[in-house]
């Protein structure tokens, strides 16, 4: 295969953080496409300048009050490149409603087993409910992303630890996140989505090339 033919199917999986773990989380996503059989490279968003060589790009990122935003950013920077190849989209968090949504707008959506709580009143979500709602957090990323939307979405548990953040993210966390500090990641559930990237990557509809 020629170096340009390799390149054409890299995968970028890229990441950003806010106190560190997503970096592991992207890793191990990494490892399964990789495992898969892709090219893949695993980059900070800071580390990337442009989508050029890359056949995919996996983009992951934490809640922080919203999801992080330089992830937003990066989407609508990158809207005119990610016309031209797929986009699936990872988020880490510490609290989520169940409601037993399984998509948004047609994007199939995972949702970790270890991550949502029931309401407490069914038939009335409260205001915290409703902010930890899938389509609360996903919809923002859905309109930076524009169109075409991403191929899928995985929603899974994340770490915190109230010793590495400052005083006020403490405070955020603790009053609306409401989430006990600790390790949730789930592993087998995270490396299962990632090794079905590849698939839904070659099975989106075909793009055409970017423009020169
Ligand atoms: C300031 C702050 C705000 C957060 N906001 C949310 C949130 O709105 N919803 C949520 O489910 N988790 C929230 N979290 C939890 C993080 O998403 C979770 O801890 C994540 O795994 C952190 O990833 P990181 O270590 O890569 O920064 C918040 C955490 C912090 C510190």
């Amino acid at each position: 295969m020629s170096k340009e033919q390799t390149q054409m199917s890299k995968i970028l999986v890229a990441y950003a953080s806010f106190a560190g773990s997503t970096a592991d989380v992207a890793r191990a996503v990494g490892e399964e496409i990789a495992k898969a059989g892709g090219e893949v490279d695993v980059l900070p968003l800071n580390q990337i300048t442009n989508l050029e060589g890359y056949a995919g790009l996996v983009l992951g990122a934490p809640m922080i009050m919203g999801w992080h935003r330089a992830a937003l950013r990066f989407l609508r920077r990158n809207r005119q490149a990610l016309q031209h190849i797929p986009l699936a989209v990872f988020v880490m968090a510490m609290s989520l409603t169940q409601t037993g949504q399984t998509d948004i707008d047609g994007v199939p959506v995972f949702v970790d087993e270890k991550l949502p709580k029931p309401p407490k009143n069914e038939g009335r979500l409260s205001f915290r409910e409703r902010y930890a709602s899938v389509s609360n957090y996903l919809r923002p990323i859905l309109r930076a992303a524009r169109s075409p939307k991403p191929v899928r979405i995985g929603m899974f548990a994340g770490r915190l630890d109230y010793g590495r953040l400052k005083w006020w993210a403490v405070l955020f966390a603790m009053v609306i996140v409401q989430a006990p500090a600790g390790d949730r990641r789930n592993w087998p559930a995270i490396r299962a989505w990632a090794a079905e990237i590849p698939a839904a990557f070659r099975l989106s509809p075909q793009k055409s090339p970017p423009l020169p």
